[in-house]
């Protein structure tokens, strides 16, 4: 059974994902309006692994009895910088992703919650996998600088990244 504390977090986190999800779409739909297409891949692939994470947790709150309640979904911003700007935003947002789902193991100790700290074990690993992910391109856009070249072939190797 869980707790009404986690069960509203497990809830909040549905929306920040399908936030995240949307995000990254919209970041997608930057990226191949300015013909970067590699990276538009790279986001669209991060969009939807964040529509699977949203469904992770709605399943686990459906698995635990609880109840599911789908919140409203913020608007994301329409009009971006730069790649590396981008991909820096993008940083910023996993970090606050990583807080808020320890927030979530935090409560869940606290309310003697093993199956959710378990189940969370997934999402914090994930992390420190997207933080590195978006880091390492914040880092290889800046040592791009203002190289054309570069930029072109750090696109064209993001074009190769799969869906999971
Ligand atoms: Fe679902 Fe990128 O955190």
């Amino acid at each position: 059974m869980l707790s009404q504390s986690v069960q509203q977090l497990l809830n909040e986190q549905i929306a920040k994902e399908l936030y995240a999800s949307n995000l990254y779409l919209a970041m997608s739909g930057h990226f191949a309006e300015t013909n970067l297409m590699g990276m538009a891949n790279w986001m669209r692939i991060q969009s939807e692994e964040e529509r699977g994470h949203a469904l992770r947790f709605f399943d686990f709150v459906i698995d635990r009895d609880g109840k599911v309640e789908v919140g409203a979904v913020e608007q994301p911003p329409a009009e971006f910088g730069a790649p590396v700007e981008i991909f820096a935003e993008a940083l910023a947002h996993e970090r606050k992703v990583t807080a808020s789902i320890n927030a979530i193991y935090a409560q869940a100790m606290k309310d003697d919650d093993y199956a959710t700290q378990v189940f969370l074990q997934w999402f914090i690993n994930e992390q420190v996998e997207e933080e590195a992910s978006a880091s390492e391109m914040v880092e290889r856009l800046t040592m791009a600088g203002d190289n054309r070249a570069a930029l072109l072939m750090l696109d064209a190797e993001m074009k190769g990244r799969a869906a999971e």
